[in-house]
């Protein structure tokens, strides 16, 4: 890290954000900024070093972040092999896309899967590391935050760890309340908080710029109350689920057919001839 090269590196980011589709505001896609995103991917990277690592929703691609700046020799240390659960098939087709554009892609899978359903068994407690970065729970006490958190510990061993993103701005009450359960959640689990950067990202949020994320790093230290088996979210659990009066109702968002790839889509824009 001491010739980390910085300049290097958010070009790298730069890639990866020219990649990502543009974000659905009802479904709490929000993007990480740029300098953010490279200081938590190589936070992750460094983290799960080696690990094999389940990540719960990747709208910003802090996986494939990690990944490009592991392969273009910018950090030499990031996981072994990452999964990439999502229910937009926009961010699984870029995801796959761009790792098969920069030669990687056996470093990386990504699927299409809605939290609202169990963990599929060739996942279920196999992976060693979950990250995530929820909806994060303003109108519904925290609920769709402890739901991610729980498909991510559905997905790994016993031995296992945790990376949470989300809200934290010490003067904001309800992103306290939040944080203080989800680490209980945790705790209810087997792991202890083993280590928090707070108030750590910003976000393109235009209405709450001011809006920083933690990270909240989990290793397990007690035995796991081991679930037997995953199942299917209870309606009760999806109400408010991406904000007041949005609960979770859709099950994928599909990709339409598009060949210009990063390129301004054709409606947004009108030529007038000289
Ligand atoms: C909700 S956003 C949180 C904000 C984060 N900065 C982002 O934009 O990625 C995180 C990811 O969760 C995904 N997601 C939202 N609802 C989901 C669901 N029901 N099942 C699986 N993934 C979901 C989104 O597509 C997005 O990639």
């Amino acid at each position: 890290m001491d010739s980390f090269d910085l300049r290097s590196a958010v070009n790298a980011i730069s890639d990866v954000m020219q990649n990502r589709p543009l974000p659905l505001r009802q479904f709490d896609q929000i993007y990480m900024k740029a300098g953010d995103m490279v200081a938590q991917a190589v936070f992750m990277a460094k983290r799960f070093d080696k690990m094999r690592v389940v990540f719960i929703g990747d709208g910003d691609s802090i996986a494939l972040s990690a990944l490009h700046l592991r392969n273009l020799g910018q950090i030499d240390f990031g996981p072994e092999h990452i999964l990439l659960l999502d229910f937009d098939e926009r961010i699984v087709n870029a995801a796959t896309y761009f790792a098969d554009h920069f030669k990687f892609s056996e470093q990386i899978e990504a699927r299409l899967y809605n939290v609202f359903d169990p963990m599929p068994d060739d996942v279920f407690h196999s992976w060693d590391a979950f990250y995530t970065n929820p909806p994060w729970g303003k109108f519904n006490g925290g609920e769709s935050v402890r739901v991610f958190m729980e498909r991510g510990i559905e997905a790994v061993r016993e031995q296992a760890s945790g990376m949470l993103v989300i809200a934290d701005s010490h003067d904001i009450p309800w992103t306290q309340d939040v944080l203080r359960d989800s680490q209980r959640l945790a705790n209810d689990h087997g792991f202890l908080v083993s280590e928090m950067i707070p108030e750590q990202h910003f976000y393109h949020l235009d209405d709450a710029p001011d809006l920083k994320s933690c990270a909240c790093v989990f290793r397990r230290a007690m035995p796991q109350i081991w679930g037997t088996a995953s199942l299917p979210l209870p309606d009760e659990r999806r109400l408010n689920f991406y904000g007041r009066e949005n609960p979770l109702r859709f099950k994928y968002v599909r990709e339409l057919p598009d060949l210009n790839r990063g390129r301004a889509p054709e409606s947004t824009y009108a030529l007038e001839l000289l």
